[in-house]
């Protein structure tokens, strides 16, 4: 860091009016007045077969990056650095929740991934197959998603957290041919039986032909014969290399599913070229890694911070970085602050909802670890609070450390608005994520998509293609135009609130749309609807959130029961259950309250703002176009009557 943005960091606060870096501002406006010749001069920091015809093909909402050129994506993460003395590098230092270590040079890795796409071609994997990858946090995870893309297969990770049935969705709607999954894994000391629940969905995905699985713990797990083999024992007699696919720019690189406003997953697809092209800059902007520096991202492979973050950014870098089975508080709550002492950890990138768990535990914990190590900070995936950002900046980063607060969705492909350390650090403020990157054309606007003034509140849209942004959502073009081009045409509509402030600094405020983010995942409350109505005892049900001083938001479920039942503990047992089986056990509910009504518009439309505004204890405000004012009250009463019983 300079001398500049060390002393711009001691005026913290700032009230003045700031001037963004010589360099940032000329990246922004070169990116501005020329996107083609400034995108293409980050594409060439790769390495490419062949090159591009066009920069960016636009037909609205379809953007094509670097039509004509072919890359592959493996190729750029591995076979570059092993002609070179990174070779011996590090590439992962892995810790298992149970204190084992393991460390992969780039070589070992390479060799690992070429193994592993010699055994996917023998098991009949071509160009364009998808395959999915259900797996816990271990080096092998990687080693999969590197290999499919060397063959050109396109990857769909499902976090291991989803149920059977959730499984079976997206292998289904994406006709995945292969899975690959280990017989166990770990998570906070239970131990997952990731097989079985792959035997479960797939007798409901008939797509699937193959499972390979990698012997975590040596557990016995059914095999079936002829459809299921081990990874250990299929990979001894295959050759350790094998020739890099030469795949189009458009490539699609991976299937990534989130959750939307309907019942139903979106499959976002990201392209080649220009995805690697944006996790290349967004990884050196932001995070501005050094030959010598120990990176960790702390997310789980299963989102799109662990695709971007943890395997291409820094893999692309030739990054050194840690990886962790484990969560923030197993087996103990300085598991992570001894994690950066070990490995003398110097750029740190997790979410608000760990840092905010971990700082209810004191400082005693990070203070018995020597964490001067540390040199930048991040964080993503929800607003974070002021006081846990100054936690963050104080205790974790000594106050010598800027934090960069990333925002940026599944969609995006990489970081759109944060701060820039490499490009020159803009005074921060907690709890903003600052500044647009360079060709990042964001703005807020009203319902109409005219501008709003600085200070006012509006939706946060994105005015033209960056390299990163998703391609499509997979076979259903009909939804990608509709959820993210319809609402302000010509602009992406991210779904989410936000406000500048008077030196122009973008402030996220949450979604605008029945997205909820729960310890940073991403939950539609319409999915816990449907698979609430899965439960016999369901007549309606709404899904809400309160905040939580924790997680972020928690999730409250009213519900309906059917004629003749009577709410009993056992119910909302049995309701909590549904859900899990349904989604898996990060969508559990925090609060479930049994009403008679729920309320609605005369059309019949549940009034959703009621309802969020009685479970977060605010105002309910107009309810003038409600059918039935009572069923308010009745709301507001089970709220009410729950606060009594937890405070009494
Ligand atoms: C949603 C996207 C991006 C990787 C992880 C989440 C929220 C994300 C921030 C931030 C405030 C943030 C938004 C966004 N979000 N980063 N720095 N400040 N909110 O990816 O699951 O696709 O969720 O996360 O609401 O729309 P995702």
């Amino acid at each position: 860091m300079s001398r500049e943005s060390e002393d711009v960091l001691r005026s913290l606060p700032t009230e003045s009016r700031f001037y963004p870096s010589y360099r940032y501002s000329s990246q922004v406006a070169a990116a501005h007045s020329s996107p083609d010749s400034f995108w293409s001069s980050q594409a060439r920091k790769l390495e490419w077969f062949r090159n591009w015809d066009k920069v960016l093909e636009w037909e609205e909402p379809y953007a094509r990056w670097f039509v004509g050129g072919t890359i592959n994506a493996s190729f750029n993460a591995l076979d570059r650095h092993i002609h070179t003395s990174r070779r011996n590098k590090v590439a992962y230092i892995w810790e298992g929740e149970n204190g084992e270590v393991r460390s992969l040079t780039f070589q070992d890795l390479f060799r690992e991934v070429n193994k592993f796409a010699n055994l996917l071609v023998a098991q009949g994997i071509v160009r364009g197959d998808r395959i999915a990858i259900y797996m816990p946090m271990v080096p092998e995870f990687i080693i999969a998603i590197l290999a499919a893309t060397r063959i050109g297969a396109t990857f769909s990770v499902i976090f291991s957290g989803f149920s059977a049935m959730a499984l079976a969705g997206r292998l289904n709607d994406s006709k995945t041919k292969l899975v690959v999954t280990a017989d166990v894994g770990h998570r906070r000391g239970k131990v997952l039986k990731l097989k079985e629940i792959v035997d479960e969905a797939v007798t409901s995905a008939p797509s699937v032909e193959r499972i390979v699985v990698y012997r975590r713990e040596g557990k016995d797990v059914d095999m079936k014969e002829g459809r299921d083999i081990w990874w250990q024992d299929s990979i001894k007699d295959v050759k350790t290399y094998l020739a890099p696919e030469h795949l189009d720019s458009t490539h699609p690189l991976f299937i990534l599913y989130t959750s939307g406003t309907t019942g139903k997953p979106k499959g976002a697809v990201h392209g080649t070229g220009g995805y690697l092209t944006y996790a290349y800059a967004t990884q050196k902007w932001v995070f501005d890694g050094r030959e010598d520096d120990v990176y960790w991202c702390t997310a789980d492979i299963g989102w799109i911070t662990g695709h971007t973050y943890v395997i291409f950014g820094p893999l692309l870098h030739g990054l050194t970085s840690v990886i962790f089975e484990g969560t923030p508080d197993y087996p103990t709550p300085e598991k992570w602050w001894e994690i950066i002492e070990r490995h003398k950890v110097s750029i740190f990138y997790t979410t608000p909802t760990a840092i905010r768990s971990l700082m209810r535990h004191g400082n005693d914990l990070p203070n018995k670890h020597d964490l001067g190590s540390l040199r930048l900070l991040g964080t993503v995936g929800e607003p974070i609070n002021p006081a846990a950002w100054e936690w963050y900046y104080d205790i974790i980063g000594g106050t010598r450390c800027p934090i960069v607060d990333t925002f940026w969705q599944t969609e995006t492909g990489g970081i759109l608005i944060s701060p820039s350390p490499n490009l020159g650090l803009v005074p921060l403020k907690p709890g903003s994520a600052t500044l647009p990157l360079p060709g990042i054309e964001a703005d807020i606007v009203d319902e109409n998509g005219s501008s709003v003034p600085l200070g006012v509140r509006g939706f946060l849209v994105i005015k033209r293609p960056w390299p990163g942004m998703f391609a499509n959502l997979y076979e259903d073009p009909e939804r990608y135009k509709e959820v993210y081009w319809t609402k302000f045409p010509g602009s992406y509509y991210t779904g989410d609130y936000a406000v500048r402030d008077k030196d122009g600094y973008f402030w996220l405020l949450g979604r605008a749309d029945e997205v909820l983010k729960v310890s940073g995942h991403r939950l539609g409350t319409i999915e816990i609807e449907d698979a609430l109505m899965g439960h016999s005892s369901i007549a309606e049900a709404a899904v809400s959130s309160r905040p939580d001083p924790i997680k972020g938001e928690g999730i409250i479920i009213f519900a309906v029961l059917k004629r003749g039942l009577s709410p009993s503990q056992d119910l909302k047992d049995g309701l909590k259950q549904q859900v899990r089986k349904v989604l898996g056990p990060i969508a559990t509910p925090d609060e479930i309250h049994f009403v008679s009504a729920l309320p609605k518009t005369r059309s019949g439309k549940i009034m959703r703002r009621v309802v969020k505004a009685v479970a977060s204890g605010a105002s309910i405000g107009d309810v003038t176009t409600l059918e039935d004012e009572a069923s308010v009250e009745e709301l507001k009463k089970a709220v009410e009557e729950f606060s009594k019983t937890v405070s009494g």
